[in-house]
């Protein structure tokens, strides 16, 4: 039986197997390679996507779990290929290195933004505990962030 969910605001369906990793199908069926397998293990965060509206690490979902439910992924936050706010920032701040974190960074980020309006510099680091980042530009991102959290 296909699985049917919905992509990014489309209804899809894939025929993978039932416990093929999302960010599996993220990427070989959709094209969608934002979401970065690095670790595999729940643990760096560069896989990061939203599912119903929580982020998660698309590694650990099976595929088979995303039935009838919502994704959405690091692509959907440039509407009409515009990049969203944060991404704008982060451009500015000329934060991205080597940019295989970025895409979980900023859906998790977004994410935190929307729920946690004004945050302190302690917050964000905290929030990003789920994503590392190993050309460690901890510093500039959330310096980015917190301009962007507390423009007028
Ligand atoms: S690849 Fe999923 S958490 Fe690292
Ligand atoms: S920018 Fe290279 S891993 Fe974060």
């Amino acid at each position: 039986m296909p699985v049917v969910f919905e992509l990014n605001g489309e209804e899809r369906s894939t025929a993978r197997p039932p416990l093929t990793p999302l960010v599996d199908v993220l990427r070989d069926e959709f094209f969608l390679t934002g979401a970065k397998p690095v670790c595999r293990e729940g643990i760096c965060g560069a896989c990061t996507v939203m599912l119903d509206g929580q982020p998660v690490m698309s590694c650990l979902v099976p595929v088979q779990a995303v039935e009838g439910r919502a994704v959405e992924t690091a692509e959907s936050l440039a509407a009409g290929g515009e990049p969203s706010p944060l991404q704008q920032i982060m451009l500015d701040h000329d934060v991205v290195q080597c940019g295989m974190c970025f895409p979980g960074m900023m859906v998790t980020l977004t994410d935190f933004l929307a729920n946690c309006p004004g945050p302190s510099r302690e917050e964000i680091k905290q929030a990003l505990t789920g994503n590392i980042c190993r050309c460690t530009g901890y510093e500039r991102l959330i310096d980015a962030a917190l301009a962007l959290a507390h423009r007028d």
